[in-house]
């Protein structure tokens, strides 16, 4: 048991897409990429800081804005890794670009929750394509009320 949490913590700490390939390189060639994250990658990190920061002041029971300029520009950012992307990948980003609007409709707290946790859902169905590792901490971002 401990042994698939600490499996399931070092995926999420190097994030992990890449992991996959690192097995099949030797291990003095590896390096974790943390220092110098991709471009997707950035902004993926900026919209999990945003959503995490949605979901602490939905639950203080406020509404906030969504206004990120980013989620335009994840279809044409750089991945880590050219696998990371493929055909799937803009359909994907269209719908979460679509759950993303829905936010800034909502005009009371429940309503935000629900586009917020299904902004969530369509961040999860991305990475079960593209990129699991993240996925156990992008789950955290649910709000549950
Ligand atoms: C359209 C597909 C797609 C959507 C939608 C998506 N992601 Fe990602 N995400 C990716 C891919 C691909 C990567 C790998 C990027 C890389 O390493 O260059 C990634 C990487 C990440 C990472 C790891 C970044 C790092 O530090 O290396 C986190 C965390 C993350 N996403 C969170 C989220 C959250 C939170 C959402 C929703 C608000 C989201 N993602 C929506 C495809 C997506």
């Amino acid at each position: 048991m401990n042994k698939i949490i600490a499996v399931a913590l070092i995926a999420v700490f190097i994030c992990s897409c890449s992991a996959v390939d690192s097995k099949e390189q030797s291990k003095s060639n590896w390096k974790p990429e943390m220092d110098q994250p991709s471009e997707l990658a950035s902004i993926m990190r900026s919209l999990n800081d945003e959503a995490l920061i949605r979901k602490k002041s939905l639950e203080n029971g406020e509404l906030s804005q969504a206004n990120s300029k980013l989620i335009f520009k994840m279809i044409t950012a750089e991945p880590t890794e050219p696998h990371m992307v493929g055909p799937a990948f803009a359909p994907h980003t269209e719908a979460f670009i679509a759950s993303y609007g829905q936010l800034n409709t909502a005009t009371d707290v429940a309503a935000q929750i629900d586009a917020h946790n299904n902004l969530v859902k369509s961040c999860v169905a991305c990475h079960m394509n593209f990129c699991q590792g993240p996925i156990p901490r992008i789950e955290k971002l649910y709000v549950n009320i």
